[in-house]
């Protein structure tokens, strides 16, 4: 009836505790061993543990999973150094294992040598936790493209969980797992689109374990993605006289970042005294001979591109004279100021078509000024009240609110002068 009522007891409760309690209990008068399983990281050390009961001065035996006889009543019969005896009471027998590893697992026999129906296994179990995993770029990452990253964890026991993170967000990936004898390598594939402004992008694979406690092997990637070139010519600021120095520097990008930039002269070569330094055209003392187009051009394997910059060297002017000097027949002071302005003019157009566009004005406002005259001495001939109006010049608003006031002859008369 008892024993019905314990091995009843035994199956219904998982508690390690209880079932000892029960395995004690069960020969409650003559001699009894009982065995603990043991968990232990490989490389470590393992304590095998043999309890006795009632001890009588039996001998006792300790064996591996394949039966060889390790200790014989606390002699040694294996040479195998890694085990030592370390304890031998009438109440407990201990055995360490250094070094453990994975071909060490399975269960160990502690048993009176006199009675072999009393033995008891104790299971060793060798964890193996992930090292940091690998990532391995399957496919290389060109921009509008996809990659393809496997990260991998080539060993560990039970199988590690591996995860790829960017921006802690979890990648989702396809997970395939390979035994290889009592470990499995696991691996994490994941395929993800690329573009220029993912490089440099920064991803991680986290292996986690039960060995680890809530700690995380992680390996970090980051993308690298590769592209076509583009090239920049950072123009200088201002007009170019004879000369003066010259300094083009090509912005170049790309990845792979372009090994040779390459300068040139459309139609024409490059000046002698040019001087190339990497992404930077030099050149000193200017003169007009130096006027071209002047190309950048750079490559790699993903592309090609050129920027070009219209070089055109002005007539030195000696430092106290006036360049609206070079125009007498231009006294508009706006247009002089224009010319002069280092930004205004800078590539493609020469003074000629502002002397011209001035000129024109000139006669364009000496025009409307006579034209004025001849009107406001036809309106003082009239006894008409035109003086206000003609006062006010080119005000437009005050023109087109007389216009209106004082009928069609008027705003005729102001279509034209704004023609
Ligand atoms: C020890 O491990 C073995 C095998 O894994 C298992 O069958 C047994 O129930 C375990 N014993 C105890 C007391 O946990
Ligand atoms: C076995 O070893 C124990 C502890 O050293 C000792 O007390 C006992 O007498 C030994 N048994 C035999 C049969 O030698
Ligand atoms: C532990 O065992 C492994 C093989 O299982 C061996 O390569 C290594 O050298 C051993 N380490 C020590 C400290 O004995
Ligand atoms: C270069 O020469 C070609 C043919 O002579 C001409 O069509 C082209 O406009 C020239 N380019 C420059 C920048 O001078
Ligand atoms: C160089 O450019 C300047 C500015 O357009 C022009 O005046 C000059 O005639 C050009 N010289 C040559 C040799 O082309």
């Amino acid at each position: 009836m008892r024993r019905g009522q314990r091995s009843l007891l035994l199956s219904s409760t998982p508690s390690l505790l209880l079932r000892s309690l029960v395995l004690l209990s069960l020969c409650p008068r003559g001699q009894a061993v009982q065995a603990e399983n043991v968990t232990v990281l490989e490389g470590g050390t393992a304590q095998i543990s043999c309890r006795l009961q009632n001890y009588d001065g039996s001998i006792v035996v300790i064996q591996n999973p394949r039966r060889q006889t390790l200790f014989f009543n606390g002699t040694r019969a294996l040479k195998d150094d890694r085990f030592q005896m370390v304890l031998f009471t009438p109440r407990l027998v201990r055995i360490t294992l250094i070094n453990v590893s994975v071909s060490d697992e399975g269960g160990y026999f502690c048993q009176l040598y006199t009675d072999d129906t009393h033995h008891q296994v104790a299971t060793l179990s060798v964890v193996v936790p992930p090292e940091v995993p690998t990532v391995e770029v399957k496919t290389e990452a060109v921009e509008g493209g996809e990659v393809e990253l496997t990260c991998m964890s080539p060993r560990s026991k039970p199988p590690a969980t591996l995860r790829w993170v960017r921006d802690r967000r979890e990648i989702a990936g396809v997970i395939s797992q390979q035994e290889n004898g009592k470990t499995v390598s696991v691996s994490n594939t994941i395929r993800i689109p690329v573009e220029r402004k993912d490089n440099g992008a920064a991803l991680s694979c986290e292996a986690s374990h039960p060995a680890l406690v809530g700690q995380k092997r992680v390996r970090h990637y980051s993308l690298d993605v590769h592209f076509a070139p583009t090239v920049k010519i950072i123009p200088p600021q201002g007009i170019l006289r004879e000369g003066d120095s010259l300094s083009l520097t090509c912005s170049v990008t790309g990845n792979p970042l372009p090994r040779d930039i390459q300068w040139s002269r459309v139609n024409d070569t490059l000046p002698e005294r040019a001087e190339k330094t990497g992404n930077i055209l030099q050149m000193s003392r200017l003169s007009q001979s130096h006027n071209g187009t002047y190309l950048c051009q750079a490559h790699n394997n993903y592309g090609r591109a050129a920027d070009h910059y219209t070089l055109l060297v002005y007539v030195s002017v000696p430092p106290n004279s006036h360049p609206a000097i070079a125009h007498p027949i231009l006294p508009s002071s706006s247009f002089t100021k224009e010319y002069q302005d280092p930004g205004a003019v800078v590539e493609t157009h020469s003074a000629v078509p502002y002397a011209v566009i001035g000129g024109i004005l000139a006669l364009l406002v000496f025009t409307v000024i006579c034209v004025l005259i001849v009107t406001i001495w036809c309106s003082v001939r009239q006894k008409g009240s035109y003086l206000t109006h003609e006062a006010s010049g080119l005000d437009e608003h005050g023109e087109v609110q007389e216009a209106f006031l004082n009928g069609n002859d008027a705003s005729q008369g102001k279509k034209e002068y704004l023609l």
